[in-house]
């Protein structure tokens, strides 16, 4: 079965190809990328995609599907159809489960459940068992069971010599640590920024230094140990020019952020309360400028989810109470053409490499590209359409957003997967 994407304005960051043009998709894969492309077939289906940017599908590599074991937050079938929505079609899952995806049988049982969502999905591999950061997982098995990377997100690994011997097997199985970067006893279970917002509210906070301390301990493991280390979801000033300089030095840092880092700072708590609650925490203006400016220099690689879906009535509890965590899947490109394409900040080629190409290319995942060959994923979208954003419509059992009837520019019309329509805008999608 054949599909040819007739007409769109197609942007490939892997090739610089940036033109209107049609994309002939045949048996799940990229035939050709030209110009007039015709088939004289019957069995072909056209796809009109006049007025849409045509680019690879997204790739997310933080996102926390929560099923083994937290399935009344999400599940590996919700948190897919979730990513559909969002133009997402490779993703790498977090593994924060219970049981924690510690072992070859946890990274199978999720593989095998997001098998037929039409999603490529990527168990990441815990560094500790259980992740709690005592005793190392088996990283050959996990590699042998095809993790793209080693991760302790959500508790990330505070004992260095652990996290020394982490970063030398990883070296040899050449797969990176992903790295969550905050202090355990500088932050506790805060739950905002130390600042202004923690002082208004009379709460201690998660200080900046928190995130930068441990930012440099990583920097300065991968280093010595030639690691490739990958920061997740970065907050501050002072972490991006830590790996400015650690790049401008050789040293293998690679590192990501999310939309509410380069849109939100911590006064949001002070609105939206708990909705506002996230670790890294919301930060200053400061900061904000400057994880915007380390996106345009090209120091933040990849621009990422950390999707964490919780329960209505566990946002519910008090600020302090409240786990952190917010979904993002169902918004993050609207929220970054808003924020970061039309408001001048990047090209529309520069936007898709952070959230494609680049972030493919980290992992050495396939996808993030529309050359011969390929898997066919692609994100249709419409870059001027303006909506308004509405948890109540999200495919995610999660809610807990703080950009809900936030007005977005740039929205998703389809998506595709190996080349079948995995996700149609419909009038359920239209508010
Ligand atoms: O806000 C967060 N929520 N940060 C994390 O690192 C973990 C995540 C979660 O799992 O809820
Ligand atoms: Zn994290």
């Amino acid at each position: 079965m054949k599909l040819l994407v007739k007409g769109g304005h197609v942007v490939d960051p892997s090739t610089g190809l940036n033109q209107i043009c049609d994309i002939l998709i045949d048996n799940g894969r990229i035939s050709a990328v030209g110009e007039s492309l015709t088939t004289p077939e019957e069995h072909c289906s056209t796809l009109d995609a006049s007025g849409l940017v045509v680019a690879p599908g997204l790739v997310d590599l933080h996102v926390h599907l929560r099923e083994p074991g937290q399935e009344d937050k999400e599940t590996i079938a919700t948190g897919c159809a979730a990513a559909a929505r969002g133009g997402v079609t490779t993703l790498v899952a977090m593994p924060n489960t219970r049981p924690a995806t510690d072992c070859p049988e946890v990274v199978a049982l999720v593989k095998e459940k997001a098998a037929h969502t039409g999603i490529h999905v990527y168990p990441a591999g815990a560094v500790t068992q259980g992740q709690k950061g005592e005793a190392l997982t088996d990283f050959q098995a996990l590699w042998k069971a095809g993790v793209p990377a080693f991760t302790d997100d959500g508790v990330p690994v505070q004992n260095l010599a652990l996290l020394r011997q982490a970063m030398q097997q990883a070296r040899t199985l050449g797969l990176p640590i992903l790295d969550h970067c905050e202090d355990k006893n500088m932050v506790r279970n805060y739950a905002v920024n130390e600042g202004e917002v923690s002082r208004q509210l009379g709460l201690p906070g998660r200080p900046a230094i928190a995130e930068e301390l441990q930012v440099m301990r990583d920097v300065m493991l991968a280093k010595e140990t030639g690691a490739r280390v990958h920061i997740c979801h970065i907050s501050t000033a002072g972490t991006v020019n830590i790996i400015r300089r650690a790049k401008a030095e050789g040293v293998a840092v690679t590192c990501e952020t999310c939309p509410q880092y380069f849109i939100l700072t911590e006064e949001e708590v002070l609105r939206q309360g708990t909705m506002a609650r996230v670790n890294p925490p919301l930060r200053t203006a400061a900061d904000r400028a400057a994880i915007l400016e380390g996106l345009k220099d090209g120091t933040i690689d990849a621009i990422v989810t950390d999707h964490a879906p919780h329960c209505a009535w566990e946002k519910a509890q008090p600020l302090e109470k409240a786990p952190s965590g917010m979904v993002g899947l169902e918004t993050s490109l609207g929220l970054a053409l808003t924020y970061l394409y039309h408001a001048g900040h990047m090209s529309l080629m520069k936007v898709i490499d952070r959230m494609s190409t680049t972030p493919a290319s980290l992992l050495r995942l396939p996808g993030g590209t529309l050359q011969e060959g390929r898997p066919a994923d692609l994100v249709l979208f419409d870059p001027d359409q303006v909506w308004t954003v509405n948890r109540d419509i999200f495919a995610s059992k999660g809610r807990n957003t703080p950009f809900h009837g936030f007005q977005l520019k740039g929205k998703v019309k389809y998506t595709i997967s190996m080349g079948q329509i995995i996700y149609q805008e419909d009038e359920r999608d239209v508010i």
